[in-house]
């Protein structure tokens, strides 16, 4: 079971620094939008929901001037403040994504970028999704697979700091998953992105500094001595860390 509660605090806590760290899951998004530009959506008052939209709100901005309504859903009540600040227009909701409060076949394309990861129960939460979506609407998914954080992962085991990071789903299930949902398969792939820190524990760091560092343990604390490890490795071989993402995403059409 996810701590909800202590997922929300961290990325309140979170919001007001998030964007100047969160390198990562700007490209997922910017990525996944342009990816959508091809399929003309959000004409006419369609409707969309950007589902654990942060504070930037990215599909907000995207469809700021047509006449498409985006439906802002985020479980930080202060990730959704910062979006209203910049967005009037759009329609903002607090909640959680396993239990989504919304009426079946209402959205003309549901969005998500780098939240999805937070789901308790990704299998129920596509069944969920396709169930809202209208008949040819949209998924548009960007989600970190569990290829990600390799280094940190080694690093961590090597020094014996074990830290322990957030699980992340595999693609190839998550594939079968939205296979299952009778849809079409429009878009699908994977790909690395590399970010760059001093050192591993700068990377840590980086993971608290955009609220993602719930792990479901209440034992995760650094000692002094794999600190300084974290600090120094492997400084022979090379001058910086690469943190490693690898990022499935998919666009679906709901039949
Ligand atoms: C890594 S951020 C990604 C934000 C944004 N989509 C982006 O690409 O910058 C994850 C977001 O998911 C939200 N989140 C986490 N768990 C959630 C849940 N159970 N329901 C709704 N939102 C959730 C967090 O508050 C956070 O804003």
């Amino acid at each position: 079971m996810i701590n909800k509660k202590l997922v929300e605090k961290n990325f309140s806590s979170a919001s007001q620094q998030y964007s100047q760290s969160a390198t990562v899951q700007e490209f997922a998004s910017l990525d996944l939008l342009e990816k959508l530009t091809k399929y003309k959506i959000l004409q006419n008052n369609q409707l969309a929901l950007d589902l654990g939209c942060g504070p930037n709100g990215h599909l907000q901005y995207s469809y700021q001037d047509t006449s498409g309504k985006v439906i802002n859903f985020d479980i930080s009540n202060q990730m959704l403040s910062l979006v209203k600040k910049n967005y009037e227009k759009g329609i903002f909701v607090q909640g959680d994504m396993d239990w989504l409060p919304f009426k079946s076949c209402v959205f003309d394309l549901i969005f998500s970028s780098f939240a999805i990861q937070w789901s308790q129960n990704i299998e129920l939460l596509f069944t969920e999704l396709a169930k809202l979506t209208k008949r040819n609407g949209l998924l548009a998914l960007a989600i970190p697979n569990d290829f990600s954080l390799g280094n940190l992962k080694l690093v961590s085991r090597k020094t014996g700091c074990n830290f322990i990071f957030k699980e992340m789903p595999n693609h190839d299930n998550m594939l079968k998953l939205i296979k299952n949902l009778g849809a079409k398969v429009l878009e699908i792939g994977k790909y690395s992105f590399y970010e760059k820190f001093d050192n591993p524990l700068q990377a840590i760091r980086n993971i608290k500094k955009i609220g993602a560092n719930y792990n479901n343990s209440t034992k995760n604390f650094i000692s002094k001595k794999s600190l300084l490890s974290l600090l120094s490795y492997d400084k022979i071989v090379s001058d910086y860390f690469e943190n490693d993402w690898n990022i499935s995403y998919f666009i679906v059409k709901i039949n």
